[in-house]
């Protein structure tokens, strides 16, 4: 079962357009097949959690590595599960940019697999400007230290996004072809089976995210190998959204 997965960011800004995009994802969902997730804004979470009822995982786009305390616009895994959250997005690319380290993201992974979270940790190179294969190592790097600490038995709740940073958002050169993503999701399989053993680590889905669009979503499913995707803008469009969950479906 291939997952599509939505991070919201701040794209969505009211009540009103989170309904819309739940609503047009709903329809599609609820026809089995596919395991959707959005990730609203935090305010938008118990509202998006009554509307989607279970035919879709409602996560959050962050947490806090502490568990409770003087952390001013923190919120903590705990308050984020009882929103009505079963899934957490960590280490994305733009928190990473505000100075979240790999060791802090460890930290909020070990806690979030505690508190009963399924965990989308994100991975990705800056550029793959002038080095050869450099990207591969950053890539490792970032893997190993995000989930040093983590037991084998928490990665059965732990999906991998891999999301190269130059082709995320607006600023994007393009998205990966499904060339790179294929070679992307084998090399961090290969690095998950020495983590955790093979038969724990294959058990770790691998998402793309980065431009992915109702354009190209087929070809990374398939040729990039690819068991689902994290769509930023095009989740936040509720007819491509929609459009992109029902591509899924004909893909069991
Ligand atoms: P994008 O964002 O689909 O808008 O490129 C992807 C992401 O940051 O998860």
């Amino acid at each position: 079962m291939k997952i599509i997965a939505g991070n919201w960011k701040m794209f969505v800004d009211s009540f009103r357009d989170g309904e819309e995009i739940v609503r047009a994802a709903k329809k599609e969902a609820l026809r089995g097949g596919t395991r959707v997730i959005v990730c609203p804004p935090f305010p938008l979470i118990p509202h998006v959690v009554r509307l989607a009822g279970k035919s879709i995982a409602v996560g959050g786009q962050t947490m806090s590595p502490e568990e409770k305390g003087a952390w001013t616009g923190d919120v903590s895994a705990g308050l984020l599960k009882e929103s009505g959250a079963r899934v957490v997005i960590l280490g994305h690319s733009e928190c990473r940019a505000r100075g979240e380290t790999d060791a802090d993201i460890a930290r909020k992974v070990t806690l979030a697999v505690k508190a009963g979270f399924s965990v989308i940790l994100c991975v990705g190179e800056k550029s793959r400007d002038g080095d050869e294969g450099g990207y591969y190592a950053e890539v490792r790097d970032q893997l190993l230290a995000s989930l040093a600490g983590v037991s084998s038995r928490a990665a059965a709740h732990l999906m991998i996004a891999y999301e190269p940073v130059w082709a995320i958002g607006t600023q994007a050169i393009r998205a990966a072809s499904p060339q790179d993503c294929r070679e992307m999701v084998v090399f961090i399989r290969k690095h998950l089976s020495t983590l955790f053993g093979q038969r724990a680590a294959f058990r770790v889905p691998v998402l793309y995210g980065g431009s992915a669009d109702d354009r190209n979503a087929v070809s990374f499913l398939t040729e990039g190998s690819a068991d689902g995707l994290l769509l930023g803008r095009a989740s936040t469009i509720p007819e491509r959204f929609a459009s992109i969950i029902r591509l899924a479906h004909s893909l069991l």
